[in-house]
């Protein structure tokens, strides 16, 4: 159905018809109008499988809802790095909505694990924004090629559950831009998703649901989105206000109790009848692509559950691997610990809690192996159950402890109090390593915990929280069927303690401020070079790899090129495998407070043994920019850039520096208070401004190679010319002109 007929509808829809139409019929069903063809449509989370409930309905994952495939958790898919698999995802969640009558998927889950506590990060990608938005973006593409929707959440700065639905995100315009919103970004801008979700806090102070800056201004006006938003599960606050900011769909209904909010706004002006009539327009070009182009598709259950273990298999992360003691041998003595070896924890809680297909702990799938429980996830009869473990770890050749987070421990709703594992669990990996120096601990979590025994195992495995087949892969990469080429897509702090966001999380119940800006996860660690347990980007595999050969397109480039930058690696070991290759940009222009380096590309590369392969990465102005808040836009500042390739934030095996030249001027507008150093770093304006500069030289009686006065006069603003150059205020306002002049010269001529 084209714009025009959407219209037409429109206008021979009642107000009430309209208003119904702008709030959903029940937990998951938007209204449908038979007189005018409107059809029903229901909307399901998502976002790794489809909850689709039939019965009782709720919005917290405490009912059931159909069996489906449950896909690993982002916080596991992250660690592939790969946007191919991310994209598979997508489509096979996009035939399970179309095989089950959904048009819409609510996800994916983008909001930047700022602290290692919030109970949802198990649902998120990254504390890296680039990285959220990369595989967000196939994700959503993936979905919607089997043309049915996605709803990107929780727009924004959503990165706690403790008083979720009140509490005020408190942040600066950098951190706004550079970390938060730049998640959703790209994905919004090049994937286009169908819908957003707004999220449930405010940003600083301005509920989500009816902030117009986010929904209107920065998501429509700036970045063309064109789908339609829909509100978090009970997040709107006042129902005009919000549709004025751009919020289309409540979420679920009120039972008609905000329906009659939006009439009488209408009908007393305070609610331009065409706010409505574009909300209106919105939603329904979305129910109709979907009805439209609706398929009769079975669900391939079996081939979706070889997907999901697919993914998991390139998504787990060997953190640790001494003495090469995986992948295990066959034919020797192995034991198996944990009731997570039996019964593995493979999803979080909340709405995203799938009804799996099918799950099978790893000692079900592994033959002569033998097993002790060793703990239990309520903490009672520990240390009969440890004994027995020793006693079986004693005998073997090599032990394996199956460890992790109980569900209590992380979920949506509320956030972890610590980082610590439980305590038994953390007893028991400490005895057992008394007795058999051979150990390996597997890893279920959903985030990052604290390793007070790391010294003591020789190999780490973190599956994460793998979806339903994560048994089934830890079984095969502990024996080599499959090698691991997972990396941590967030940084493993040494104790939370280190974390940035530390003093400042969860905030007061009102407020919660980022103080640490943009300075989250290896944002910060790197910069203060700290001491971490495991870096951004790490993760080992049973191959090596050689990095070489680095090349830059060119070594002098202005912000308005694009840059090439090639290299090779190579596989030198006797396995294929997969190598994660990334590339960081460090900015050393000294233009503004930049983190020492951010994530500006990565690629997966598979290899076999010998193999060698060039990658080739692109880079144009954003991948050195800042947000400049004065300007209102992305800023590359003249001067020296360096690359960086690393096989993680903290091993960097190749660099090479960039010159970069800036087009648009240091400053837009010359003011009094203007830096002469931002004066001189733009050419015109440094031209005008030659014959003040040598008065300022003669003034400080210093030859032009004095470093020290060289740093001085930089520093100045423009109106110490008046007190060193005697300059009067009429010949200042003169010279201002005269080089506001030029700035606007630069600008128009991008020189
Ligand atoms: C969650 C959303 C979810 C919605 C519907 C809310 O509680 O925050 O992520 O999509 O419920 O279940």
């Amino acid at each position: 159905m084209n714009q025009k007929e959407i219209k037409k509808i429109v206008s021979e829809m009642t107000l009430e018809e309209k208003a119904g139409m702008c709030s959903g019929k029940d937990n998951w069903h938007l209204k449908s109008v038979e007189r005018l063809g409107i059809p029903e449509v229901m909307v399901s989370d998502g976002p790794h499988g489809l909850r689709k409930q039939e019965d009782k309905t709720d919005h917290l994952g405490l009912n059931g809802s159909k069996r489906a495939v449950c896909f690993p958790a982002a916080c596991a898919s992250a660690c592939s790095f790969d946007r191919g698999l991310l994209q598979e995802l997508g489509e096979a969640i996009g035939e399970e909505c179309q095989a089950e009558d959904v048009s819409i998927v609510l996800g994916p889950a983008v909001n930047i694990k700022r602290s290692p506590l919030c109970g949802r990060n198990f649902e998120y990608f990254s504390e890296d924004p680039y990285l959220a938005s990369e595989l967000a973006k196939s994700y959503i593409s993936g979905v919607q090629s089997k043309q049915v929707g996605t709803s990107i959440k929780h727009f924004a700065v959503n990165n706690q559950e403790f008083r979720r639905m009140s509490c005020s995100s408190e942040l600066d315009e950098r951190a706004l831009r550079e970390i938060y919103l730049s998640a959703f970004e790209a994905a919004v801008k090049e994937a286009k998703p169908w819908t957003v979700m707004c999220s449930y806090n405010r940003i600083n102070g301005v509920y989500a649901s009816e902030n117009k800056k986010l929904l209107s201004d920065i998501l429509r006006d700036e970045w063309g989105f064109d789908g339609y938003v829909m509100s978090d599960w009970g997040a709107v606050n006042d129902r005009v206000e919000g549709l004025k900011a751009g919020l289309d769909l409540e979420m679920p209904g009120s039972s008609g109790v905000n329906d009659e909010e939006i009439i009488k706004a209408v009908e007393s002006g305070r609610l331009d009848e065409s706010v409505l009539d574009t909300a209106v327009e919105r939603i329904l070009s979305r129910i109709f692509a979907y009805w439209e182009n609706k398929t009769n598709t079975v669900f391939p259950y079996k081939e979706h559950h070889e997907l999901a273990k697919r993914i998991e298999l390139e998504s787990a992360v060997l953190l640790k691997n001494e003495d090469q003691l995986l992948p295990l041998k066959e034919g020797k003595k192995i034991a198996l610990i944990g009731q997570f070896a039996k019964e593995p924890r493979y999803q979080g809680g909340g709405s995203s809690h799938i009804n799996p297909y099918q799950v099978k702990g790893a000692w079900e799938l592994l033959n002569g192996v033998s097993y002790a429980m060793g703990y239990t996830l309520d903490d009672s009869a520990a240390e009969e159950l440890a004994e027995e473990a020793v006693a079986l770890a004693a005998k073997s050749d090599a032990a394996v402890i199956f460890a992790g987070l109980p569900d209590a421990y992380e979920s949506e709703g509320y956030d972890r109090r610590h980082m610590r594992l439980p305590e038994q669990q953390n007893h028991l990996i400490e005895r057992v390593s008394r007795v058999q120096p051979n150990l390996v601990i597997v890893l279920h979590n959903g985030s990052p915990v604290e390793m007070p025994w790391e010294k003591q195992a020789k190999a780490i495995l973190e599956m994460y929280l793998g979806g339903e087949a994560v048994g089934e892969a830890a079984a095969d990469l502990l024996f080599g069927k499959a090698n691991p080429s997972g990396k941590l897509a967030e940084t493993f702090p040494l104790r939370l303690e280190d974390n940035p966001s530390y003093l400042n999380f969860p905030g007061d119940g009102n407020t919660v401020r980022y103080q640490e800006g943009i300075f989250v996860g290896y944002r910060y660690y790197d910069s203060k070079k700290m001491a971490v347990r495991y870096p951004f980007g790490h993760g080992l595999s049973y191959t090596t790899f050689e990095y070489s050969g680095l090349k830059l397109s060119s070594d002098q480039i202005k912000d308005t090129d694009c840059l090439t930058v090639t290299f090779k690696v190579k596989n030198t070991g006797a396995a294929a495998g997969k190598e994660i290759v990334q590339l960081y940009v460090s900015d050393h222009t000294g233009s503004a407070v930049r983190p020492e380096k951010e994530l500006r590309h990565f690629a997966k590369v598979a290899l076999s043994p010998g193999e060698e392969k060039t990658i080739k990465m692109e880079l144009t102005k954003r991948a050195f920019a800042w947000y400049h808040p004065e300007r209102k836009d992305w800023y590359a500042a003249s001067g020296e850039y360096e690359i960086l390739i690393g096989s993680s934030s903290r091993e960097i095996r190749l660099s090479k520096t960039v010159c970069m030249e800036n087009t648009s001027g240091a400053v837009q507008r010359i003011e009094a208070n203007t830096v002469i150093g931002d004066i001189v770093a733009n050419p015109q304006a440094e031209k005008v401004f030659s014959k003040y500069m040598d008065q300022l030289w003669k003034a400080f009686g210093k030859p032009k190679s004095d470093e020290m006065t060289r740093q001085i006069i930089l520093s100045l603003p423009l109106r110490a010319v008046r007190s060193f150059c005697y300059l009067p205020s009429e010949e200042l306002n003169i010279l201002l002109n005269a080089l506001n002049a030029a700035v606007n010269e630069t600008a128009r001529s991008g020189r």
